[in-house]
C-alpha cells in the first residue's frame, strides 16, 4: 500500500469485531517495529501477544478499570475543554475496560529502561521511551496496512501487571494496545485541525 494511504488510514479504534486476527499479520508488525529507531542500536523491545481472557482480566484488574463512570460527571469534568479533546475522551474513557476485553487481542510492548522513568532528570535519560514509541508507530502502520487497528492504552499500575504477567524486572510497559478488526459502527474521532504552516518555523521559533 502506498506510504500516505497507511499513515492516512492509522486510527486509533476502539470498538472491535469479533474476528481473530491472524498471527501472521501480528508476527509482521512486529517485524516492522523492530526496524524502527533506536538510541542505543539494541531495540531491547519485547512483545506480550495476550488471546486469552484470564490474561485480559489480569490487564483489568490492576488497572481498576471494574469502576462504574457516571458520564455527567464525565461531561462536567471536561465542559471547558477544547471541544474535539472533549468529544475524545468522552468516548474514550467509558470503553478503557470493554477495548481490552473485546479486542481479540492485546499486545504488551515492553522495553528495558537505561535510566528507571522515575529517576530521570534529563530528556537524554528518556531515550529507551522514546525510541520504543518508534518502535509502537511502525508496528501500528503495519496492522493498519491490513485493516487491523489498535489503541495504545498506557497503565498506571505497572508492577502489579509485571508481576501477574510474570515480566521480568528490568523490564518497562510502555504501553497495552488491544487490536482487532473495527467494529462496523467504530468511532472514529476527529482529530484536530492543525495549521501546519504555523507549526514550521526557519533558523529560529
Ligand atoms: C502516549 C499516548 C497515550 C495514550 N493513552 C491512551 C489511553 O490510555 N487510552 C486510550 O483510549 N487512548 C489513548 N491514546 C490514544 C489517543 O487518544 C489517540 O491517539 C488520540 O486521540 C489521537 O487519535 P488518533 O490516534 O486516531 O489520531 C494514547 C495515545 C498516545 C500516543
Amino acid at each position: 500500500m502506498e506510504f500516505n494511504k497507511v499513515i492516512e488510514k492509522r486510527r486509533t479504534i476502539r470498538d472491535f469485531q469479533d474476528k481473530l486476527v491472524p498471527e501472521s499479520i501480528i508476527e509482521y508488525a512486529i517485524e516492522n517495529a523492530f526496524k524502527a529507531p533506536t538510541y542505543n542500536h539494541l531495540r531491547d523491545w519485547d512483545f506480550i501477544i495476550i488471546n486469552g481472557l484470564e490474561s485480559k482480566l489480569k490487564l483489568i484488574e490492576s488497572e481498576h478499570l471494574d469502576k462504574i463512570i457516571n458520564i455527567t460527571d464525565l461531561e462536567k469534568l471536561f465542559e471547558k475543554e477544547d471541544i474535539v479533546k472533549k468529544e475524545m475522551y468522552l468516548d474514550a474513557i467509558p470503553k478503557q475496560k470493554k477495548m481490552i476485553l473485546t479486542a481479540p487481542s492485546v499486545i504488551v510492548v515492553l522495553f528495558k529502561p537505561k535510566t528507571k522513568v522515575e529517576k530521570a532528570k534529563t530528556i537524554y535519560d528518556l531515550n529507551c521511551l522514546a525510541s520504543v514509541w518508534t518502535c509502537i508507530e511502525n508496528f501500528l502502520l503495519s496492522l493498519a496496512e491490513h485493516d487491523v487497528f489498535g489503541v495504545t492504552f498506557i497503565p498506571q499500575n505497572i508492577d502489579s501487571i509485571k508481576a501477574k504477567l510474570e515480566i521480568p524486572v528490568d523490564l518497562e510497559i510502555a504501553s497495552i494496545i488491544p487490536i482487532g478488526y473495527m467494529a462496523n459502527d467504530a468511532k472514529i474521532l476527529k482529530q484536530k485541525t492543525i495549521n501546519i504552516p504555523e507549526r514550521i518555523h526557519f533558523e529560529k521559533w
